[in-house]
């Protein structure tokens, strides 16, 4: 079949895959996967309730097809999901994929790791930390991990030459505003990206409040009031982060702001759950079953023609249209989406 362009009712094109492995995760962030509810008696995917790596790598040959360029792996926690270096040679081996990369709390990410998944075909890594401090640190990720873990992981994955390695920093006022400009002083001139990510309402289990969200300009005062910054152009139409520079020099910082300033008008992104459903958007309530078509023996012509109908009606623009009622819609857990 053809390649053509894929586009919704909005005019936004299909391009990125954002691709989960697994449910799982060796963090229970208070802001994704909260004890109280992901605790010692929740149900996680059983193995063969997930696409096997030949499944997924046969549906990105097909969102290929429709003209998706970049993979990124997530999960939960991607690199809990054994020998993901399998899935990352074969995505790597599909011809019109440009980039993949990876975003993961770096906690399984030895240099020995960071290597092997370098050599597989990894382009770039995003590794997530919330704080510099211990106390913070452990208590958002409450299986009491301490962040030299994760600086130890992100110095693995520069030293293991990815294309990029950026930190994300989710935001929550009364968790670790007081981290904000700490976190900025600490990877000013290393060359590892900052983002700082407000928080969002994914799922419906992170009781998530508007009161709770630092803004993207609040936290670009504080960091400005400190080390002077300058905004920077997108390096691409659709980028999530708004990029900025220090002003001397020391490189440059980003901020999604997906709740005080949206950016649905440029998404192109479709999300693939472990189990094989895909998501429009990640605040949908449901996705799309591929894995029951899979496995139900449709062709690979079927299966993209039923996923270039979804994204041709896809209308998606949540974050533009939040209100207090749609944050208590039913919506897909996070660990379940990768973000
Ligand atoms: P780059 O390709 O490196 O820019 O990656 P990315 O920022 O798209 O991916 P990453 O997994 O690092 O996500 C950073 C944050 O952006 C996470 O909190 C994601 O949930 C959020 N994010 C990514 N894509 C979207 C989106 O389409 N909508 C919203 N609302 N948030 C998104
Ligand atoms: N709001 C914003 N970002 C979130 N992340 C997880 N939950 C939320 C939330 N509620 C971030 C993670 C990771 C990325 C995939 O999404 O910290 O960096
Ligand atoms: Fe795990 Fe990432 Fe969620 Fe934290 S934010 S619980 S590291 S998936
Ligand atoms: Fe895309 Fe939905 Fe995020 Fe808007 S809220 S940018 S449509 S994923």
């Amino acid at each position: 079949m053809a390649e053509h362009a894929t586009t919704d009712t909005l005019g936004r094109q299909l391009h990125d895959l954002r691709v989960s492995v697994t449910d799982r995760c060796n963090f229970r962030c208070v802001y994704c996967m909260p004890k109280e509810v992901f605790g010692r008696g929740y149900q996680f995917l059983a193995k063969k309730e997930l696409l096997t790596f030949e499944e997924i790598e046969r549906i990105v040959q097909i969102f290929a097809r429709l003209g998706v360029r970049k993979i990124r792996l997530t999960g939960g926690e991607p690199l809990v999901r054994s020998e993901l270096e399998n899935l990352i040679e074969k995505i790597a081996a599909v011809d019109q994929i440009e980039d993949i990369s990876l975003t993961t709390n770096a906690v399984l990410l030895s240099e020995k790791r960071a290597r092997s998944l370098r050599s597989a075909g990894l382009g770039r890594v995003n590794i997530s930390l919330d704080a510099l401090d211990d106390e913070t640190f452990k208590a958002i990720n409450d299986v009491g991990v301490p962040v030299q873990k994760v600086l130890d992981g992100i110095e693995a994955a520069a030293s293991a030459g990815f294309d990029s390695v950026k930190v994300n920093m989710v935001v929550k006022r009364g968790m670790n505003e007081n981290s904000v400009v700490p976190m900025a002083r600490y990877f000013h001139g290393t060359g590892q990206i900052l983002r700082f990510i407000e928080f969002m309402d994914v799922g419906n289990t992170n009781a998530w409040h508007d009161n709770a969200v630092m803004t993207a300009q609040q936290i670009i005062d504080l960091i400005n009031a400190e080390l002077p910054i300058e905004p920077l152009e997108a390096n691409y139409t659709g980028e999530v982060a708004e990029r900025w520079k220090y002003r001397d020099g020391g490189g440059e910082i980003g901020v999604i702001s997906s709740v005080s300033k949206p950016f649905c008008g440029d998404c192109s992104r479709a999300r693939l759950s472990a189990v094989g459903k895909v998501y429009t958007c990640l605040f949908a309530a449901d996705g799309f079953n591929l894995m029951r078509l899979m496995r139900d023996g449709s062709t690979d012509a079927e299966i993209e023609e039923s996923v270039g109908n979804l994204w041709s009606k896809r209308r998606d623009r949540y974050s533009e249209t939040r209100t207090v009622e749609s944050v208590l819609r039913p919506k897909v857990e996070m660990s379940h989406i990768g973000g």
